[in-house]
């Protein structure tokens, strides 16, 4: 049994996306095609991950959702929102930490907020120590960057991404700069984040077992322009652990993600 929240098939999804196309221009004046005619729903508290091919436009679907990139057709709307609007309910996980280097750790998770002029610093502040506790760093509030480990920054970039209680969360290879064991760690510590926060998230990896271990669904994306190829339900009982991995059904559902990426490669 899978024991996540989202439950209600007739429940509109949170995320509805139709028909996207996104080209940009480049700076010799072309138009590059980078997604082509793509759809895209996501439900309230559902951890969908995506995978495909280098630049088949995965980092590009995360930007278009946050509204730092426009779309050039289709049409979507996230909450109550039209998709294409800057706003502040999005949470955004860099492949590297990007934490300010001259702030605290404590700085770096409040910036946000900051960013957004929120009153109420008192509580803010309680809510950044707080997270700061939920990621393990509850001692680091007043340590600065350089002092922590890779890991550790990118944890401290997950509670940056959580600390204006985002009803979405955006991830972009956020471990992919890690080791092997740290990155197994952070899945874990990640997947117990999401359990206890249940946001909606977008999580863009280029490891198969990565993706098994924390979705949801995996969207395996076809080669620039990017589309749809397969839209795979995992349903692997949570909190799933590292140990697990290697069981049957695990490697049944990497065997199939592995089948649909090889397969587009082929043609
Ligand atoms: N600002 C930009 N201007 C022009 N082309 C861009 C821009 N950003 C991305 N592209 C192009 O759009 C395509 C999709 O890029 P995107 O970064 O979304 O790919 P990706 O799937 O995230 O790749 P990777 O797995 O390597 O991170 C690529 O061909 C890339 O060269
Ligand atoms: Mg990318």
């Amino acid at each position: 049994m899978n024991t996540t929240t989202t439950t209600d098939a007739s429940a509109q999804p949170f995320v509805d996306v139709r028909g996207l196309q996104v080209n940009y221009r480049t700076r010799s004046g072309e138009r590059l095609l980078a997604i082509a005619d793509m759809d895209f729903q996501l439900r309230q508290g559902e951890f969908c991950v995506i995978v495909g091919p280098s630049g088949c436009g995965k980092s590009t679907l995360l930007k278009v959702l946050a509204g730092l990139v426009p779309h050039t057709a289709g049409e979507g709307r996230i909450g109550s929102q039209p998709m294409g609007v800057t706003r502040d309910d999005i949470g955004f996980v860099f492949q590297n930490a990007t934490l300010l280097p001259w702030l605290t750790i404590l700085g770096n998770v409040l910036l946000p907020l900051r960013v957004q002029r929120r009153p109420d610093k008192a509580q803010w502040e309680a809510r950044a120590r707080e997270l700061l506790q939920v990621v393990g760093l509850g001692d680091f509030a007043d340590r600065y960057p350089a002092e922590l480990s890779g890991g550790m920054q990118q944890r401290v970039g997950m509670a940056r991404a959580l600390v204006h209680d985002p009803q979405l969360l955006l991830m972009d290879e956020p471990f992919g700069a890690l080791d092997a064991l740290t990155r197994e760690t952070m899945n874990a510590e990640l997947q117990r984040i999401w359990l206890l926060k249940q946001k909606a998230v977008v999580f863009v990896t280029h490891s198969i077992s990565e993706a098994v271990f924390l979705a949801d669904r995996i969207i395996v994306m076809s080669a620039r322009p990017g589309r749809v190829l397969a839209d795979i339900q995992v349903d692997l009982p949570r909190p799933r652990d590292m140990v697990g991995i290697d069981s049957d059904r695990f490697t049944e559902y990497s065997r199939q993600v592995r089948a649909h990426l090889y397969a587009k490669e082929a043609t």
